[in-house]
């Protein structure tokens, strides 16, 4: 039986399985890789405060009852109503559509909840299979950002999709 994709608030102790599936070879285009189990703990420690800034929304991706990965929304600072949607999965769980639906549950929760207007998603040019998450998930690409994404200290240009509230 296929297992359902839920996504829930991180807790510190989601922290072990961040660092194991973010310290992955393969996730290329991603710029966060915690050093450490302490340090990922330090940074999910900050997202109640985040939530209550309403600043950073961050989920936790559950497989069945597996962790698997994180989905985020950041809202702009001056544009409360617009926000921007992040995602990483654990590689061995690529391809099931475990992103796609974890964005279509967040998008829900900040369309209905945050009452945004507005969200974005944006992936260095060569990240295709994160291209094909926000496409899928019914975003569009509105052209291209320079310099916008940052990685190993270089700003690169950037795609960036769009998706207005209906
Ligand atoms: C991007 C990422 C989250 C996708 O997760 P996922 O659960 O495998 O995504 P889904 O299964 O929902 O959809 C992936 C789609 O991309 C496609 N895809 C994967 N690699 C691809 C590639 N190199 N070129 C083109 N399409 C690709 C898949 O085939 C699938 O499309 P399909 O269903 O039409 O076949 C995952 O690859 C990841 O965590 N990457 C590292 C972190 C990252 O880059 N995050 C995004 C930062 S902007």
């Amino acid at each position: 039986m296929k297992k359902s994709v839920t996504i829930r608030y991180q807790q510190l102790g989601d922290a072990k399985r961040f660092y194991e599936i973010l310290n992955s070879p393969n996730f290329t285009y991603f710029p966060a890789k915690p050093k450490t189990i302490k340090e990922e703990r330090e940074f999910l420690r900050k997202n109640k405060e985040w939530r209550e800034q309403k600043v950073w929304f961050n989920f936790t991706i559950l497989y069945g009852n597996k962790i698997v990965g994180a989905v985020g929304v950041h809202c702009e600072l001056h544009r409360p109503y617009c926000g921007e949607i992040g995602y990483f999965v654990d590689e061995a769980y690529w391809g099931k559509g475990i992103a796609v639906k974890a964005v279509q549950l967040l998008e829900k929760f900040a369309f209905e909840e945050l009452d945004m207007v507005r969200i974005e998603i944006n992936m260095l040019k060569p990240n295709k299979a994160s291209a094909r998450v926000a496409e899928k998930a019914g975003y569009r690409k509105e052209g291209i950002a320079r310099s916008k994404l940052m990685l190993d200290g270089e700003a690169y240009d950037s795609y960036v999709y769009g998706k207005a509230r209906s």
